[in-house]
């Protein structure tokens, strides 16, 4: 298997080909040419505090309490890369280049003038940390303290893709001080008004929380994304695109794509259970709600819920990489008029998400476009 890594002759002659900039991703579903899939080694357990209480399964919390800074189970690990492998794999006999993030030891310490951090995280989910619009990749002011450097691991690409062509922007750098986490949050009852473990305090986004469709950009407001970051990266963009803010009814809201997925123009995939009003923008769309989860209730997933299944990665308005046990959701997909190929996951599932988080669609065939 050819995983790339620096500068490659063969990538350079093939985006000649193509003659698109070497970043060029403006939806969830144009051709995909050239994707980064994400890495586990080296990934270690974030230490628990009261962002993780906030969004964290239930029942992982002891597991985070116990093992938090240390490395994560060698033999997830291993299962998880064999998993990555075996996608990266697919995602080349379908015809896309694939890059990979440095491994990197995220156990080590780390610290600002204002406060530290036993460890990072790890670099398997580069859907959390950039957004792709256009020719620009934007590196995400993220919330959560372990995840402060995580940007690193992918900055020989990044410094590649600026020196081919593309735009490179950092949102401003949050301070991540005490002043941005509400220590007293509680989680709400049934009924309740759901709150958010950050303030205003200063902008802050994971780059997970938006979705792309052309010039109609789509975020929910989270437990990492404020109304501040939404507004700062509103501005950023300017009058080209437009940004929605949709209501998501989620318990433990943190990014959009396993709720939320335009899938291609006239196709939505839509969690039932977290948005009941699907914005009038899309009456013209056929919408498939997400059928119920199949992965077994014993499987350890320490950073999501089984909802997932729905985090799929189309490769063009057709050829959807769907987990090959979720077979509810594959023959839904296919009934809806897509073209399921099947990839064993589960093992990196455990490590909180599914195709859509493991990847970043660096170059996509086609161009800005409205939809609505
Ligand atoms: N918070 C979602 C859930 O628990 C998982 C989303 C994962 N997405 C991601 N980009 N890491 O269902």
């Amino acid at each position: 298997m050819r995983v790339s890594k620096g500068r490659n002759p063969d990538i350079e002659n093939h985006r000649q080909e193509t003659l698109l900039p070497v970043v060029n991703s403006y939806n969830e579903w144009d051709p995909l040419e050239e994707v980064i899939v994400g890495v586990v080694d080296g990934a270690a357990v974030p230490v628990w505090d009261v962002c993780l209480e906030a969004t964290m399964p239930h029942k992982q919390r002891s597991f985070f309490q116990q093992n938090g800074g240390k490395p994560f189970p060698k033999e997830r690990i291993e299962a998880a890369r064999r998993d990555l492998e075996e996608f990266a794999h697919i995602l080349q006999s379908e015809g896309v280049i694939v890059r990979r993030p440095e491994a990197v030891d995220h156990c080590l310490p780390f610290a600002t003038p204002q406060w530290r951090s036993r460890s990072g995280m790890y670099a398997a989910m580069p859907r959390d940390v950039f957004l792709v619009i256009g020719d620009e990749i934007i590196e995400a002011p993220m919330a959560w303290r372990s995840r402060y450097f995580e940007a690193i691991a992918y900055r020989p690409l990044l410094k590649e893709y600026f020196r081919n062509g593309g735009r490179w922007t950092a949102a401003p750098k949050p301070q991540l001080a005490d002043e941005l986490y509400r220590d007293d949050y509680r989680e709400p009852g049934p009924g309740e008004k759901p709150e958010y473990v950050i303030n205003e305090f200063e902008p802050t986004f994971d780059a997970a929380d938006f979705i792309r469709c052309g010039r109609d950009i789509f975020v929910q407001q989270s437990h990492v994304t404020n109304r501040f970051g939404i507004q700062w990266l509103e501005r950023h963009l300017g009058d080209r695109f437009r940004v929605h803010v949709l209501e998501v009814n989620d318990d433990h809201p943190m990014h959009i794509d396993a709720s939320f997925m335009p899938l291609c123009p006239g196709k939505l995939l839509v969690n039932r259970e977290r948005v009941p009003n699907i914005p009038s923008m899309f009456k013209s769309w056929d919408v498939l709600y997400a059928p119920e989860p199949c992965i077994a209730p014993g499987h350890p997933l320490y950073m999501t819920s089984a909802w997932i299944n729905m985090n799929v990665l189309m490769l063009d308005q057709k050829r959807v990489i769907v987990e090959k046990n979720e077979t509810t959701i594959a023959r839904a997909l296919k009934e809806f008029g897509l073209t399921p190929i099947p990839c064993p996951f589960t093992n990196f599932n455990s490590f909180g998400g599914s195709f859509h988080c493991a990847t970043l669609d660096v170059r996509r065939r086609g161009g800005l476009e409205s939809y609505f």
